[in-house]
């Protein structure tokens, strides 16, 4: 490169600058967010996000858990874009339907995030912070309220102005689903193993309904507990359809309470959903579990480096996006 340089005179240098300069021009899938984006224009988001988080949680102490897992399931569908937020109109199809999100995601979490977005634009006089970057800040908020990990979220999202029930469908992992297949779809968000158990640690806080954990407390085998099956079919009939909704926490510890007591839960073959116990069913990632169970400062390290690494995920760099003022439907 050198010897070459030396050759070109300085215009032509000057040209080849400018077109690697053009060429490398930061396009949507690279943004670059940054935690002072809204310093001059809504100075005040970190703030009122938490105070927020913090009086929804304090109303249901499980909001936390569900505002962490709406930011998954936005990010996971063609990056972090508040494309999960929007609702089903006559004439646009959102992600609302989608397998992991219908019956699921409540009007209860999306009341909360209308709620912290008019708090947010009252405050800073105007609608400058996007639905997609208010996700990001209530779901570190979220792991923090329940005692979690803190870590910096960079902001300067943009909301989605479209929604894809396809992808959601297609790339939002399933609670049956084998290891292979959590690998797979972790993979292609750019994710390793070691981050899919580090990110699956949120399932220490949160619930989960009998009918994503129906066929795995009935089937017996060497991954299951007998004592923790037979506990959590006395609130989870075998008939489906009956008790579909009732209610099991994951981490059966602490619900309530972010640390590592879920990978212990592992060990003993007491993961609630099959794709939980699909990480400690004698494959390569049970040593993950072990590590993470025994070393709680290793898992926090792991997983607020692994969640800022998710809220990167970014829309396909074609779409320009808003900033939406209603983070139910477009502008
Ligand atoms: C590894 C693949 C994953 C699968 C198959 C999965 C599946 C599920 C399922 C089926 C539920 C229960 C939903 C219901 O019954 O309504 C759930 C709950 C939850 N998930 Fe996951 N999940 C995965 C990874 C993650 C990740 C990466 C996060 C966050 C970073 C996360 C956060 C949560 C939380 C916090 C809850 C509790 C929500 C609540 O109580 O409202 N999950 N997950
Ligand atoms: C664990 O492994 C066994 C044997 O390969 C398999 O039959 C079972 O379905 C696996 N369980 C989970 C939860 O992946």
């Amino acid at each position: 490169m050198a010897a070459v340089a030396t050759r070109l005179r300085p215009p032509l240098l000057g040209l080849i600058a400018l077109a690697v300069i053009v060429a490398t021009a930061p396009s949507r899938a690279s943004a670059q967010l940054s935690v002072s984006f809204y310093a001059n224009t809504c100075p005040s988001v970190f703030d009122t996000v938490r105070a927020g988080v913090s009086s929804a949680v304090t109303r249901e102490s499980r909001m936390g858990a569900s505002l962490l897992r709406l930011f998954f399931h936005d990010c996971f569908v063609n990056g972090c874009d508040g494309s999960v937020l929007l609702e089903d109109t006559g004439s646009f199809v959102g992600e609302r339907t989608a397998r992991g999100n219908q019956n699921s995601l409540r009007a209860s979490m999306f009341s909360v995030v209308d709620g912290i977005k008019a708090q947010v634009d009252r405050a800073c006089g105007a609608s400058v912070v996007s639905c997609a970057d208010i996700l990001a800040i209530a779901a570190r908020d979220s792991v923090v309220e329940l005692g979690g990990p803190s870590y910096s979220v960079p902001v300067g999202r943009r909301d989605a102005r479209t929604a894809s029930l396809d992808a959601a469908n297609n790339d939002l992992p399933s609670p049956f689903e084998d290891l292979d297949i959590l690998i797979r779809k972790f993979r292609n968000k750019g994710f390793t193993p070691r981050e899919l158990v580090a990110l699956s640690g949120s399932h220490t806080v949160g619930f989960a309904q009998c009918r994503a954990f129906r066929t795995r407390i009935y089937t017996p085998g060497a991954d299951l507990d007998p004592s923790f099956a037979a506990a959590r079919q006395a609130n989870c009939p075998a008939t489906v359809g009956q008790g579909d909704g009732n209610l099991a926490p994951m981490d059966p510890q602490s619900p309530n309470r972010f640390g590592n007591n879920y990978f212990q839960a592992l060990i003993n073959r007491r993961g609630l959903l099959r794709s939980d116990q699909a990480l400690f069913n004698g494959t390569s990632t049970d040593d993950i579990v072990r590590e993470y169970s025994n070393d709680a400062g290793a898992f926090s390290r792991d997983f607020a480096n692994a969640m800022v690494k998710m809220g990167n995920l970014m829309p396909p760099s074609n779409s320009q996006g808003e900033i939406r003022l209603d983070c139910k439907r477009v502008n």
